[in-house]
């Protein structure tokens, strides 16, 4: 960057290139920071690039490990009024004439809540559909019924995530709910059928599961049931302890590695895909970076309540490394009363995350004072609230944002004109050694369900 000089009476002029890179047009807003060694200017735009919804707190199950049972903010659903000023706000950051261009692409339907739950889900799915981004629904999927998941294709949501764990397999128990897991897994699998038949391209299907000591062997089981549900991604997190009780059942520092194997190979529609655990981390180390700041995501609470992270959307406690934390909810603005472009390019949130990416944060779990800041999620450095023992900066906790990510290997018809080379190669035995697979793939005999077999392996993956 060229050097510049002040001007008369404080006036700075920047170099003209990068005006015109960044589109710096007459009236563009800046916020003005003073750091250690200068100063700063911020961009102050609607450029959010993921919008995170809790439609709901409400819940069809009562996990024990979920924050809704030790909260300290009333839960309820977010009012269709509400709704509509979110959608209507999200528009600010879609628009192609806005200045910085479209920069929403996806919109989570997640938050502490069953999304399914909210009576007006599928009206919602319908006027977000508008605003033409990918849309995520984060689920426990016992409300995915034949209804529901044509309400879903309609509305052409991308991505189904659900959360399938020990612990939500418990609730289903404790709920009374004969079969929960077999209703979940149909439910599943007839979305994808509904999309088969009815020729649409279905949604990508994802896992979830939050792993804990007492259900670390489960773990490696989940790439088969992945592969048998078609689902293209496995997203593991730690547990983010509320109770004493829980805080034995964290995993976060262990020195081996998760039991995962290998990915698995699934035709979704006409293409191969690869899939994916996404595993945390189990350690806390030096690199801290906060995903949801980096993807410019934002998160809208029931109540309308803008946050800047899940960490804190919510009043609650929990553990960590032995000792007790209180979050309080931090809220930038609402919706229902100011426009969201306005509480995204608000002075204090423009701040805040640029204080976040660069992560001016002591480092409390390894700092050894035993001082009492980090108890009310203060720091010794004047910071309120502090991301200085957030285990979401650390991926040891929500690996939630990967959910838009999925490897394609390569278009079926490409993978039938290797194979059938390979074959060629294969009957010139011994004037050419290019071996093709012991076993053929089932995909020579295709029938619609996902029977891909790795060359290597007995296994189905
Ligand atoms: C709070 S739920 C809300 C969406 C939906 N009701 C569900 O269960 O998928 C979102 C995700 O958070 C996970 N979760 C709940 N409590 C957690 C905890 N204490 N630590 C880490 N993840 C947790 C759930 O397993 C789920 O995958
Ligand atoms: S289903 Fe989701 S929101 Fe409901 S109690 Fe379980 S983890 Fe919490
Ligand atoms: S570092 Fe943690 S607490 Fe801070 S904004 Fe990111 S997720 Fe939220």
């Amino acid at each position: 960057m060229s050097e510049i000089r002040m001007e008369e009476r404080g006036r700075l002029t920047l170099p003209a290139d990068y005006v015109a890179r960044h589109g710096l047009g007459a009236g563009t807003r800046l916020v003005f920071e003073p750091i250690e060694d200068g100063l700063a200017l911020r961009f102050a735009r609607p450029d959010a690039r993921r919008a995170y919804i809790e439609v709901t707190a409400r819940c069809n199950l009562d996990c024990a490990m979920c924050v809704r049972q030790v909260w300290c903010d009333a839960p309820d659903e977010m009012s269709w009024e509400t709704f509509q000023a979110v959608i209507e706000g999200l528009r600010a950051f879609a628009d192609p004439s806005s200045p910085s261009g479209q920069s929403l692409r996806r919109i989570t339907f997640g938050g502490f809540g069953e999304p399914l739950a909210h009576p007006r889900f599928p009206d919602m799915l319908t006027l977000a559909a508008g605003l033409e981004v990918g849309m995520t629904l984060t689920s426990n999927g016992l409300l995915l019924d034949e209804t529901m998941a044509e309400r879903l294709l309609d509305a052409h949501l991308d991505t189904v995530v659900i959360s399938l764990d020990t612990v939500h397999i418990q609730a289903y128990q404790q709920a009374h709910l004969a079969n929960g897991v077999d209703r979940v897994l149909d439910n599943l699998r007839r979305l994808q059928e509904m999309a088969r038949v009815q020729g649409r391209v279905p949604p990508r299907v994802g896992l979830e599961f939050v792993v804990m000591r007492s259900n670390l062997e489960w773990v490696e089981q989940l790439p088969d049931l992945a592969q048998q549900l078609g689902a293209s991604f496995v997203i593991l997190s730690n547990l983010l302890p509320h109770t004493p009780e829980l805080a034995a059942e964290a995993l976060y520092d262990r020195e081996e590695p998760l039991p995962l194997s290998g990915g698995w190979a699934l035709k979704v529609g006409d293409w191969l895909l690869w899939g994916m655990v996404r595993a945390p981390r189990t350690k806390w180390g030096d690199w801290r970076r906060c995903r949801f700041i980096e993807e410019r995501a934002l998160v809208i609470g029931w109540d309308g309540g803008v946050s800047p992270c899940y960490a804190l959307m919510h009043s609650y406690p929990y553990y960590i490394y032995g000792r007790l934390k209180n979050v309080s909810r931090y809220v930038l603005g609402n919706v229902r009363e100011q426009p969201l472009a306005d509480v995204w390019s608000s002075e204090e949130y423009v701040r805040f995350r640029a204080k976040v990416r660069e992560m001016r944060f002591p480092s409390c779990v390894d700092c050894g004072m035993a001082c009492t800041f980090a108890e009310d999620n203060e720091d010794c450095w004047g910071n309120v609230p502090s991301c200085a023992d957030c285990l979401w900066a650390q991926d040891i906790v929500g690996l939630w944002d990967f959910a838009g990510r999925t490897l394609v290997l390569c278009h079926i018809w490409v993978f039938h004109r290797v194979k059938t080379q390979m074959w060629e190669y294969h009957s010139l035995e011994p004037v050419i050694t290019l071996r093709s697979p012991k076993e053929p793939t089932s995909l020579d005999a295709h029938d619609g369900e996902n029977h891909l077999r790795h060359p290597n392996s007995h296994s189905p993956l």
